[in-house]
């Protein structure tokens, strides 16, 4: 059900909210009292999602926009305020990966990746948690993953990327002590969303055969570790044990374990399965 509060509804952007766990996200968002604005490039999803939202009592702003492009946190900053809108809670969920090794695979989109995934998401902290330390109020949540806990051999811009996330996302929590603003970050392990075809990932990977989450589940998890102003947060137990169990696993193993989970078979002997 809706929380009713008692002042005007605070303010959630939220950016790839155009499916997935961006989505999902926007609903618990939503549900916790939150009125949204949404952004993505597919509008007629966000709009969808927009009127979604309504059933929870939030009134949500759809922009839509290609974060990947040059200038587009400056021009999100602009559109924000030109609607008079101050974000009270920032959401960094677009983001995609590429699998492959890193000579073989898509370099444009490799490169694509670390502007949405790296730089869009560093510049939204920036451009948006300056005026929340302002006011004393306000929150950040990055969107991770657990492949942020190790080197990711055949999706290595991917991991790397999400290392960052997590290092940044720990550091600027620690700088907004005191402040009134907090950041967190939501490290999910594998979910069912767009990302696996947008990653092309096929059937002959070993990461295709691990246990999912929900979007749901992970926004869930997700908007709760946000609200208790926690510093990181790593839904389901099984991703918890593994991305803790990295941290003392031999580094030579590790890179082993992931080659051989994200590596595609050439040798079609994944029928079947
Ligand atoms: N699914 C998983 O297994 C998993 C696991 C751990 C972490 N994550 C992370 O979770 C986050 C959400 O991914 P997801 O799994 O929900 O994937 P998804 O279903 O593919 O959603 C990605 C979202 O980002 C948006 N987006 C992509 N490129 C964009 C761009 N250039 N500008 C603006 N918006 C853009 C997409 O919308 P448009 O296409 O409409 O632009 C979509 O709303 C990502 O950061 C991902 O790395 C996913």
């Amino acid at each position: 059900m809706a929380k009713k509060p008692k002042g005007p509804r605070p303010l959630a952007l939220i950016t790839g909210a155009s499916g997935g766990i961006g989505e999902a996200l926007a609903h618990e968002f939503a549900k916790g009292g939150y009125d949204l604005a949404l952004v993505a490039r597919s509008e007629g999803k966000l709009a969808a999602v927009a009127k979604a939202v309504e059933a929870h009592g939030a009134t949500a702003h759809v922009t839509a926009l290609d974060l990947e492009a040059r200038g587009a946190g400056a021009d999100l900053e602009a559109i924000m305020a030109g609607r008079g809108l101050k974000v009270d809670a920032l959401v960094n969920n677009a983001g995609y990966g590429v699998a492959g090794a890193v000579l073989d695979a898509d370099l444009a989109a490799q490169l694509g990746s670390i502007d949405l995934n790296v730089r869009v998401l560093t510049e939204l902290s920036a451009r948006f948690g300056g005026p929340m330390r302002e006011r004393g109020r306000g929150g950040i949540l990055n969107v991770a993953s657990t492949a942020a806990f190790q080197p990711g051999p055949y999706m290595a811009v991917y991991y790397a990327s999400k290392a960052f996330v997590l290092s940044f996302t720990e550091a600027l929590n620690r700088e907004l002590k005191d402040t009134g603003v907090h950041a967190t970050a939501l490290c999910p392990g594998p979910v069912a969303t767009g990302f696996q075809a947008r990653a092309e990932f096929d059937a002959s990977m070993g990461l295709t055969k691990l246990p999912m989450q929900t979007a749901e589940q992970v926004a869930r998890a997700g908007f709760t570790a946000f609200r208790r102003r926690q510093a990181v947060v790593i839904p389901g137990g099984m991703n918890f044990v593994m991305a803790k169990s990295a941290g003392v696993t031999p580094r030579g193993m590790l890179l082993s374990i992931v080659e051989g989970m994200q590596k595609k078979r050439q040798d079609g002997s994944h029928a079947g399965h």
